[in-house]
């Protein structure tokens, strides 16, 4: 079967265009039941950007919710300004920015603590926010369940919100495991702590190999399709056993062109600003 056409949509990028040849010709040969998808959430699952606007992580969307007081917004908001142009600033190494990160993450984690958050006013959040899933999501889930091909989202988002956005999509399939941040609730359903170690942008790694349990029950696939839109979304498959193929593509969606060669050097498809799920969907259906 020839190579899927959306290959040489004008958003796609290759440093070596013959090696993901070789990787899918090898995966299509290996068959469905070889392959297991890992990906991440935000702003790789999710849009970056609608009609200019940006779309919401799941820390935005609870950042922009009514649960969340007016003084505190601002106080997420700083970290944001502060800590994202540090997480995507190509100026500075991965081991400069991840103590940064855990800084973040643990700033923010506190914050939302002290908000009293109440687990039963989730769903509500979600369905009022601006969240966002790429578009031909629909197809991306639908086809893995229908080919029982196994899904792990990892995210350093927030595990409650993230499956809230997909339940409410209607596509949380019974083929979707999910590894991320999860919030902890006291009797009362309210937020006291978030569980076990934490997920930050640079430490996909560690979660992953914390999980050998769920790679040893995959360990009859071992061909890869990896999503992700950070450079440290490239260690989610550290914990796959007997890995054979691996084919990572990467959306590329802020600073384009300072990023652009990074990229390129460790994704194996580079999106650059597509808002679509066309080009990882046209992979699927020519695995499948
Ligand atoms: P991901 O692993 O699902 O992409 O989630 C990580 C994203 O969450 C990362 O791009 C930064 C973002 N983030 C916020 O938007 N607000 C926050 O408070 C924190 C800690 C992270
Ligand atoms: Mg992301």
């Amino acid at each position: 079967m020839s190579l899927p056409p959306q290959l040489s949509n004008p958003t796609v990028h290759m440093r070596d265009p013959q090696r993901v040849k070789e990787i899918l010709q090898s995966m299509q040969k290996a068959g469905s039941n070889t392959i297991q998808v890992i990906s991440d959430f935000d702003m790789t699952l999710t849009r970056f950007a609608y009609n200019g606007k940006r779309c919401p992580t799941c820390h935005n969307i609870l950042d922009n919710s009514k649960l969340i007081t007016e003084e505190c917004k601002e106080k997420l908001k700083d970290l944001l300004n502060t800590y994202y142009p540090i997480e995507i600033d190509c100026a500075r190494s991965i081991e400069e920015k991840l103590p940064l990160m855990v800084e973040w993450w643990t700033k923010a984690h506190e914050l939302l603590v002290q908000q009293k958050i109440k687990k039963d006013l989730l769903a509500m959040v979600v369905r009022e926010s601006d969240a966002m899933l790429r578009d031909g999501y629909q197809l991306f889930f639908d086809h893995l369940h229908k080919h029982s091909i196994p899904l792990l989202i990892f995210s350093a988002g927030i595990g409650d919100i993230l499956e809230e956005v997909i339940r409410q999509a209607g596509v949380f399939h019974p083929n979707v495991k999910v590894f991320s941040n999860y919030m902890d609730f006291d009797e009362t359903g309210v937020l006291k702590a978030f569980k076990g170690e934490l997920i930050h942008i640079y430490n996909k790694r560690e979660g992953a190999l914390l999980n050998t349990g769920h790679f040893q029950e995959l360990r009859t696939r071992p061909n890869v399709l990896l999503l992700g839109d950070s450079l440290g979304d490239l260690t989610m498959a550290d914990g796959v056993q007997d890995m054979e193929n691996i084919l990572k593509i990467g959306f590329l969606n802020d600073k384009v062109e300072e990023r652009k060669q990074s990229y390129l050097n460790s994704y194996d498809i580079v999106l650059m600003k597509d808002e679509t799920m066309d080009v990882p969907n046209a992979i699927l259906l020519y695995l499948t």
